[in-house]
Formats: structure tokens, sequence, C-alpha cells
């Protein structure tokens, strides 16, 4: 008896938990991207989802339930074609530049290589069912079809924070004036100047991404992903069907705006659990130094060992006068004569060092995840922003006080002294940053959970509908209301004209009458 209990239980328990089949789409290789996309595939499989994943990143101990398609795993300079070029130039390319030569052409190629990939090719041969497609919103929505292909229902995350693209895709009002484009630098972003130069970039990125980019994802989609059920809708279609959007800002630094309910701010997921521990011989290393530490790290894209031989010595000659020990990423061993209070290492753990007590000062280019690290542990912040979202993370820590913007083209000895010294000994930087801290954390639902919930959420209620934008289904005019305005503007002047009319007819009626009496008169 007790034992048919027990087993009725156990079914009851397995029914309930039963785990959804996921598809994770997350092909682009670029480990930042990876830091933040991971802890989303291995908690759902923790959680005892059927996970798959079609990546570039392979994990070394996955559990059971967790499935990998392996991507050919390609260097964006190899599929753009040519050398690695020094990144630090990619300062001075502008926002258009940058997307002309770099992300669309990247995107385009990368894409390719995705759905080319022998696994992937494999993969989509196969007869599998899914209850819901999670793509990763990078410039490549050829993949978004596999919803379609699955009929599920779709999710998105974006490594970046609010902007246009994100906006436009679930119809979110677009809020112009404070939301910048990520790829901007503007000094005053909510100037005259620059409010114009945000509308005339996002004219300008949206009508080449809709009528030229997409139709290159959709020649795509012919070429590489067949017999999917038709009638097959257009990218633009399946990705305006979006379920739910997964932003990667938290309003407790970001600009704050509004949001859709399918639309949820998801910032620092890859803090939430902190699995690994500093290795011993770093923690011995920070744990000694008296006077706390400088961590300089130009993340994973950006080597610290290109950098132009007189900047790289104006930064020797500053940490030379620091009593600080100084922690770089150097990525080669051309670092000859350095200070002895400077120590070098080709990769750092940045997540468990910017834990570390005993940092005092990041010395970054603004990457998000990297901000994001210090933000989570209070630490300030000089950044030299490169290129893409950087310059941008960087405005808004020096907005709140715990971060000063170090543009490359400035950095030499004296002001590299001035900004270093500033923010180690002017404790306003330190306040804020533990401030911001404190704040980023105070959530009723810590971020990875709370992607858990909105994900699952959209599967019990199969793509969630209800939670959509209803403009969805409208055009621009009638979303926008442009065709009631112009129908109003239209009766307005024919009113104002007929009523014009009307007055210059009597006036004549009356000169009439006038010249009339008149003539009589005569
Ligand atoms: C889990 O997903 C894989 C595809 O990656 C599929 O082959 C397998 O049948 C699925 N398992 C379950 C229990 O649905
Ligand atoms: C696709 O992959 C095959 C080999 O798997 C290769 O021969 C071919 O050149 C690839 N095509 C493109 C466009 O990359
Ligand atoms: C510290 O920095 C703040 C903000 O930049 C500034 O207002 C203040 O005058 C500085 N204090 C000192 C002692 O320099
Ligand atoms: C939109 O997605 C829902 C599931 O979320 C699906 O039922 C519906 O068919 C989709 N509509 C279109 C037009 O693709």
């Amino acid at each position: 008896m007790i034992w048919n209990i027990a087993a009725l239980f156990l079914v009851i328990l397995t029914k309930c938990s039963e785990g959804a089949n996921i598809l994770y789409v997350i092909p682009f290789t670029s480990k930042s991207h990876y830091i933040m996309l991971r802890p989303i595939g291995l908690e759902l499989a923790r959680r005892g989802h059927n996970v798959t994943v079609i990546t570039a990143n392979r994990e070394k101990d996955p559990p059971p339930n967790y499935h990998e398609v392996m991507v050919d795993d390609k260097k964006i300079w190899d599929v753009i074609g040519g050398e690695r070029p020094n990144v630090f130039s990619m300062v001075q390319l502008s926002a258009e530049n940058f997307h002309e030569k770099i992300l669309w052409t990247g995107g385009t190629a990368f894409t390719e290589v995705t759905l080319n990939s022998t696994e992937v090719q494999r993969f989509l041969k196969t007869d599998v069912q899914f209850d819901l497609v999670i793509c990763e919103q990078f410039f490549q929505e050829a993949l978004y079809v596999l919803a379609h292909k699955y009929n599920a229902p779709l999710a998105l995350v974006t490594t970046f924070g609010n902007c246009m693209r994100h906006n436009i895709l679930v119809r979110n009002p677009l809020q112009l004036a404070t939301s910048i484009s990520e790829f901007l630098d503007l000094k005053e972003p909510m100037s005259f100047f620059g409010r114009l130069r945000n509308l005339y970039f996002t004219v300008y990125e949206f009508v080449w991404w809709k009528y030229w980019y997409l139709e290159k994802q959709e020649e795509m989609v012919k070429k590489y992903i067949p017999d999917l059920p038709q009638p097959v809708p257009s990218l633009y279609d399946i990705q305006r069907n979006t379920s739910l959007m997964l932003v990667n800002s938290h309003f407790s630094y970001d600009v704050p705006v509004s949001y859709l309910p399918n639309i949820i701010e998801i910032g620092g997921i890859h803090l939430t659990k902190i699995e690994q521990k500093l290795p011993e011989d770093l923690k011995a290393l920070l744990d000694a130094s008296e006077h706390g530490v400088v961590y300089i790290n130009f993340g994973s894209n950006v080597r610290s060992a290109e950098l132009p031989v007189e900047k790289r010595d104006a930064f020797l000659k500053v940490f030379r006068k620091l009593k600080q020990t100084v922690l770089w990423k150097w990525e080669d061993e051309s670092l000859k004569e350095k200070p002895h209070n400077v120590i070098t290492r080709s990769w750092l753990p940045q997540k468990e060092i910017l834990a570390h007590p005993k940092i005092k000062l990041f010395i970054s280019h603004g990457g998000l995840i990297g901000t994001q690290e210090a933000m989570n542990n209070g630490i300030p912040i000089i950044g030299v922003p490169i290129y893409a979202d950087q310059f941008n993370n960087l405005l808004l820590a020096e907005q709140i006080g715990f971060g000063k913007i170090l543009q490359f083209h400035d950095i030499n000895e004296n002001r590299l002294e001035i900004v270093i010294s500033e923010v180690i000994n002017n404790e306003t930087y330190l306040i804020k940053a533990k401030e911001v801290s404190k704040r980023f954390k105070d959530r009723p639902l810590n971020a990875l959970d709370s992607a858990m919930y909105w994900l699952e959420y959209v599967i019990r209620y199969k793509g969630a509908d209800f939670i959509k934008n209803p403009a969805r289904e409208l055009t621009w005019t009638e979303y926008t209301l442009l065709d009631i305005y112009v129908l109003l503007a239209i009766a307005t002047i024919g009113t104002i004209g007929a009523i014009f009319y009307l007055l210059i007819y009597i006036t004549s009626l009356f000169k009439y009458s006038i010249s009339i009496k008149h003539k009589k008169l005569k």
C-alpha cells in the first residue's frame, strides 16, 4: 500500500515538473556574449528542461539534458576576410561605418557559417519538437525562422541594453529623446544635436536593416533551411510576433524607460551565481597588497599588447609612481622593464577578481559585461571606450558618478596621472560605486530567476499572446495615428479655406451692392 502511494506520488511529481523541449540559439562566437548567455541555457537544464543549444562555445561538463549542436568556431575576422586588425584602430569608426564594415558584414557571414555548419545542417534534418525557441538578437535574424519551423513561440535575448532595434521588434514605444542608440557616442545625448543625431541614425539603421539586411537574411533562409511549413512568414513578421524579449539592462543604472510587459530587464544575469573561486596564487597576491589593487583589462577583443608604444609607456610611467599593485591583462611577453608593482597575465578571471575586496579601481574599455561586474562589486571605473556600446556604458557611469571617461586620443602621462589619482583619492567615486552596487542588486527576483520565470511563463501560456502589444497588428500609419492626423489636417484646412472663400464671396457681394447704389445715385 505504502509503495503504491509512493509510486503514485512519484508519477504526480514527475508530471508536475515535466520539462519542456527548448531550442536555444546562440551561435555568435564572441566570448563576452557567451558570458552573459551561458547561465540561461545551463539553468534551464538544471531545472529539468531538455535544452538543445546551437552554439560555438562547448561546455566542459554539461548535464545530460543539455545537448550541444556545434557551430564551426570561426572568429569574426576570419569570416569577414582579412587579418585581425588592431582593435584600438576602431576608435575612429563612426556608428554608420561600424555597421557597414563590422556588424552587417560580420552578421551576414556569421549567419552563413552557422547555417552551413555540418552539425547544424544535420540537426535541421532530424525530427524534433520544441515548446520554445530562444534566439540571441544580434544580426542573425535568419535563425528566427526556426520558431516557424517548429511551430513554437519565439523568445529573444540581447546582450545589449535598450535601443531602437529591441523596441521596434515588439512594438514598444521608441522614446528616442532618452533612449539613445547604443552605438552612438554623444557627449550630451539629450541636447538638440544629440537628439537630432539619434533620430538620424535610427532612421538610417532602420531603413538599411529592414530593406537591405533582412533581405540578405531571407536569402539565407531559402538557401539553407528548405522544407519549411508553407506559407513561410517574412522574418520581419516572425520577429514582430516575439513573445518575450530579455534585455541586458537594469533601471538602477540605465535610463529608465517604459516597457511592455513582455520586455524584461535581466542586467547582471551572469553575476547571479558565482561558481568559480579565485585561483590560489592570484588570491594570495591580492590579499597581500597593502594599498589595494588597480585592475586593468580591455576585454577579450581589445588586446592591451596592441596599445601604441607611447600610450603603453604612459601607462607604465604612471603605474610606477602608484603605491597600489597593478594587475594587468597583457597578452604576450612584449612587456619588458615593467615596474615592480605591475603584474601581468595573459588571461585573468575577471568576475572573481572584481569580487575581491582589495580592488580599488578598474581600468577598462567599458564593455557592458565588465561594467556590470564593477557595478555589482561597487568598484569605480576609468574607461577608455573603443567601439560599440562602450562609450554609452561609460557615460552612464560618469553621469552616476562612479566612473570617468578617458578618450583614447587623450591618453598621455599627464592626463593619466590626473585621472587615476582623482578616481583613487576622491572618495565620491567609491561612495557612488557602493550606492549603485546596492541598488543594482536590490530586486524582488534576481536576474537569473526572473529570466527563468518569464521563459517558463511563455511556455505555460503557449506563447502568451495576451502580453504582446496589439499594435503589432497595425500598420505604421495606423499605429502612429498618422491616418487620423492627415484626415484632421485635411478637414481643418478645408474648413478654414471654405470660411475664407465664403468671406471673400460675402465681401464681394457687399461691394457689388454698394457700387450699384452708387450708380443709382449718379
Ligand atoms: C531532447 O532533445 C534532443 C534534441 O537535441 C532530442 O533528440 C531528444 O529526444 C529530446 N529528449 C526528450 C526527452 O524529449
Ligand atoms: C559550406 O560548407 C561546405 C563544407 O561543409 C564547404 O565546402 C562550403 O564551401 C561551405 N559554403 C560556404 C558558403 O561557406
Ligand atoms: C571630488 O569629486 C567631486 C565630483 O567630481 C567634486 O565635486 C569634488 O570637488 C571632488 N573633491 C575633491 C576634494 O577634489
Ligand atoms: C505568433 O505566435 C503565436 C505563439 O506565440 C502563434 O500561435 C501564432 O501562430 C503566431 N502568429 C504568426 C502570424 O506567426
